[in-house]
């Protein structure tokens, strides 16, 4: 197979269903083997359904339809020894680390919200310290391969504008997906001279779970008193599809952006600039 990425290995996060999945296809198609990790359970504080082992379990097999390797594990991105042991089980089968996609994250939104202090704090947990624990538990094995890489972390338009909503989800998810920038820039100082670039994507509406049949996310971000802002795009349309931000995390892991690093990459359809 003679793709873009071509004999690299990429780590994914959140790889069960919607755009990391997405992101695992796009990667397979180019060439790449997949590390894919998925909580596949629920977490209470988060009112729509998260992934199944069966979504895992479709992931793989797609990804194996494209004669590409995966090693697919159920590990929580909060959990650092769960994470770094499928990690580590998946680059010693694969045959180590290339690229990473930290893109795993809640968006827990809803109008009633039970307890404001405790989903605030699962936002933060999944949506900032998990994507710590990604870059943490991989780069070891990156820096000493030698062979320099591409991070790509997952942030939102609610990482550049303050449109997550008021409520104690909402300011979570603003202020980690803010927060997911001040860890790529601090990364791309710490691990240039390992010639390892690290990036953020930041994606206005995307069709995934997380949105489409979401109806506690759309009550909240219908609720006046939680929002107050438009957070429509610049260009006409409504939701991005899983592969437009697919093909931005693919070219930041290629070496076709080989110079690129500390960049904030929005896929917001111009929703940034209004
Ligand atoms: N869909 C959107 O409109 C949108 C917009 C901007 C940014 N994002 C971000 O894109 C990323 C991907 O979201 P998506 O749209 O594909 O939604 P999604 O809900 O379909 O996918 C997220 C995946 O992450 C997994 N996950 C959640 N918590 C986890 C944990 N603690 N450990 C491991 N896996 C976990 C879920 O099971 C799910 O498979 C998220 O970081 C999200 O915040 C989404």
């Amino acid at each position: 197979m003679s793709g873009r990425l071509s004999g690299r290995i990429a780590f994914i996060t959140g790889a069960a269903r919607g755009q990391g999945r997405s992101h695992a296809l796009r990667l397979a198609e180019e060439g790449a083997d997949i590390i894919a990790v998925d909580i596949c359970n629920p977490i209470e504080s988060v009112p729509y359904a998260l992934a199944t082992e069966d979504d895992l379990a479709e992931t793989t097999a797609l990804v194996e339809k494209l004669d590409r390797r995966i090693v697919a594990t159920t590990a929580d991105v909060r959990d650092k020894r769960a994470l770094s042991a499928a990690f580590e089980a998946g680059a010693a089968e694969l045959g180590g680390v290339d690229i990473v996609v930290a893109n795993a994250g809640i968006a827990p939104q809803q109008s009633d919200e039970p307890d404001r202090d405790a989903v605030f704090a699962d936002v933060i947990a999944v949506n900032l310290t998990g994507v710590f624990n990604t870059v943490e538990v991989a780069r070891e094995r990156m820096i000493a391969q030698g062979r320099g890489g591409s991070i790509v972390l997952t942030s939102s338009t609610a990482g550049i504008k303050a449109v997550g909503g008021s409520s104690g989800a909402g300011i979570g998810y603003t202020a980690s997906k803010h927060a997911v920038v001040g860890l790529m820039r601090q990364y791309a100082v710490l691990l240039a001279e390992h010639r390892i670039r690290v990036n953020s994507v930041h994606p206005t509406g995307v069709s995934t779970p997380m949105v489409v049949g979401n109806t506690a996310l759309a009550e909240a971000l219908a609720d006046p008193s939680n929002m107050g802002k438009s957070i429509s795009n610049l260009l006409p349309v409504e939701l991005l599809e899983p592969q437009d931000i697919s093909n931005a995390v693919m070219w930041l892991a290629s070496d076709e952006s080989r110079y690129v690093t500390g960049v904030v990459l929005p896929v917001d359809a111009g929703l940034t600039i209004k």
